[in-house]
């Protein structure tokens, strides 16, 4: 080859350099970024981020607009927070202290080994048993409760107290069954971390993985603001979006189930580690062990119908079939065209996150979006996802410009998550029965829940941010949520009193979710109370708010 080809050569190699990321090609990208805009034009999706590695190689870009009234573009440094990703974030943590040696981990460590008689369960067997591998494949069969999740938790209430209540949560199917997922147990794997290196979740995060990551602008919420946090935005009953209410961002004890929020740009590095199955970059340092590491991606846990069907497209009804079998760390594990697909999706109040980990390509993406968050979940996130599977795995895509507005149309007709609410007006009649709901009462782990009357209503306050008021039904009544948790609530939940004493009054307060039944007591203030700190530090502030309110 004469010399002026040779550099003719080289200055088209620098030039195709320049222009395109060795991920992807230019074209590649050009679609994606054609494709992209179109979803989030059709589906008013604010801004989205994205980051893939594919063995050395990283993408990252940002997509429409981290805040709508400020006209500020998504960047690859905008920060979206990750939600339930933050699970196998927790997993990766454990994986890491496990590794290490120092801490006498495994992943098979009983809990009562580490944190000792304090903490039981309601079932002894699970209490004798139950181990770290039980908590993170989300097999303990326990209750969630995520309505105190979504109520919100008074600062005092600290980790390691609500951890030492779990024995409140009832049982809801058998321990090792099946899989069930479980926001509340999963803080217990962190507390087992905390215990054995003396150091918060949230300190070990960072010393451990984010630091030597140098994932330099991932926040943990409540503890650090990020300047370049997307704004999320939500949708309300008539489908117009509105900026979230930062009230919302704030998981205090629940942080290691959902509280991480990170840029494409950082995510590349935690991608990265994941991908070289352990190492700080590829070819450098490893900080977990490669038989730990694969630990997190077989299935411990086997999804029964319901979760299997939630997470899987199935031929003829698709032309592909996506099949999810089951649950590792943090993790669904999932044939898509008949390639290991591991991944994970997260939501918290607007913000929508799907991470995918293609082990037998050395590959892995992540994107997140600030809008509109968990009522419209599937239809904003499967596009994205199957798209890029398909370009990953060098598939042209089975949707298009066209079907990735409409989907799961022509399919499957969506579902929508929000059921209609039945309201109906409080008759004067019923007036006069109000007094007997009234009141105050209380669980030791769920909280306290206060019942008023308002304009001839019942009204409800129950932790940090839920309020409603209570429409009466044919059987019983219907919370219908105010703000800030009116458009995030999914679940309606039905609310009905019980056990009416002497005194006319009603001794219980329960609420009944599709999966779970919260029931409260009444606190009588000159009565007797057994139970926890939590209600004994709320009675305290109870009787503080009356003697001042004497005085004042
Ligand atoms: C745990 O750390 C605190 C300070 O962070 C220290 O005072 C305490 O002695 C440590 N406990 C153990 C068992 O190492
Ligand atoms: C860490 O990341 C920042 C950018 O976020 C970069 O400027 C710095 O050079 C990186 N440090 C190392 C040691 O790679
Ligand atoms: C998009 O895909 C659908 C279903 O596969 C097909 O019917 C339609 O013609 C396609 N539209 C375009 C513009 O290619
Ligand atoms: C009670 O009703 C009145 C009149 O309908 C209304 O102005 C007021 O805002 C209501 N109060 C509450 C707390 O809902
Ligand atoms: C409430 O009433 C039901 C029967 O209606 C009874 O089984 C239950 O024990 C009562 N609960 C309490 C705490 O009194
Ligand atoms: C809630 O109550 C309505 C009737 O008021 C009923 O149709 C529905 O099934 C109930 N939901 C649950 C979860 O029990």
């Amino acid at each position: 080859m004469p010399l002026y080809s040779i550099l003719r050569w080289l200055a088209f190699l620098e030039c195709a350099f320049l222009v395109s990321s060795a991920v992807f090609s230019s074209n590649e990208e050009s679609a994606l970024d054609s494709y992209i805009n179109n979803l989030i034009g059709c589906k008013d999706i604010p801004g989205l981020g994205l980051a893939v590695v594919k063995d050395d190689d990283v993408f990252t870009k940002g997509y429409g607009l981290a805040d709508k009234e400020k006209q500020i573009k998504a960047t690859s440094s905008t920060v979206f927070c990750v939600g339930s990703v933050t699970k196998s974030m927790t997993a990766m943590l454990l994986a890491r202290l496990i590794s290490s040696g120092k801490y006498r981990l495994r992943w098979t460590t009983k809990i009562k080994d580490v944190l000792g008689p304090d903490y039981t369960f309601i079932d002894d067997c699970i209490t004798d048993s139950v181990t770290l591998e039980d908590i993170l494949s989300h097999r303990t069969g326990l209750g969630s409760a995520d309505i105190l999740l979504q109520a919100g938790i008074p600062e005092y209430v600290t980790r390691e107290q609500m951890m030492k209540n779990l024995h409140y949560l009832p049982k809801l199917q058998e321990f090792r069954d099946s899989f069930f997922y479980n926001n509340i147990v999963y803080i217990l794997a962190a507390h087992v971390a905390e215990k054995r290196a003396n150091k918060t979740w949230e300190q070990l995060m960072k010393e451990e993985l984010l630091v030597p990551l140098n994932m330099t602008s991932t926040v943990i919420l409540d503890e650090r603001h990020s300047e370049t946090l997307a704004v999320p935005y939500i949708v309300d009953k008539t489908g117009k979006l509105y900026k979230s209410d930062e009230r919302l961002y704030s998981l205090h004890p629940f942080g290691p189930s959902g509280s991480i929020c990170a840029s494409a740009d950082d995510m590349t590095k935690w991608l990265n580690l994941i991908t070289s199955k352990g190492k700080i970059a590829e070819g450098a340092e490893r900080i977990i062990s490669e038989y730990v590491f694969n630990g997190q991606f077989n299935i411990k846990s086997v999804l029964n119908t319901m979760w299997a069907n939630a997470y899987s497209l199935t031929q003829p009804q698709f032309p592909v079939a996506f099949d999810s079998l089951g649950y590792g760390y943090g993790w669904f594990v999932s044939y898509y065209r008949g390639h290991r697909v591991l991944h994970h999706s997260g939501s918290l109040y607007g913000y929508s996150c799907k991470i995918t980990y293609l082990p037998d390509r050395s590959s892995a993406f992540v994107f997140f979006t600030n809008g509109p968050g968990e009522t419209k979940f599937d239809e904003t996130i499967s596009p994205v996802f199957y798209y890029m599977l398909d370009l990953m795995l060098g598939y042209p895509s089975w949707l298009n410009e066209t079907t990735a507005c409409s989907y799961p149309a022509p399919w499957r007709n969506y579902r929508s998550k929000r059921s209609s609410q039945d309201i109906m007006s409080v008759s004067g009649k019923e007036l006069e029965e109000m007094d007997m709901h009234t009141g105050q009462y209380s669980h030791p782990l769920y909280g306290s829940v206060t019942i008023t009357i308002i304009n001839n209503t019942l009204h409800i306050r129950y932790g940090l941010l839920l309020t409603g008021k209570l429409i009466p039904t044919s059987s019983s009544f219907q919370l219908q949520l105010f703000p800030p948790l009116r458009d995030v609530f999914l679940s309606i939940l039905n609310v009905s009193f019980k056990n009416l004493s002497n005194k006319n009054k009603y001794q219980h307060i329960e609420f009944l979710s599709l999966f779970e039944k919260y029931t409260f007591s009444r606190v009588d203030y000159d009565g007797d109370v057994s139970g926890s700190n939590i209600v004994h530090c709320q009675l305290k502030l109870v009787f503080i708010l009356i003697i001042l309110m004497q005085y004042i």
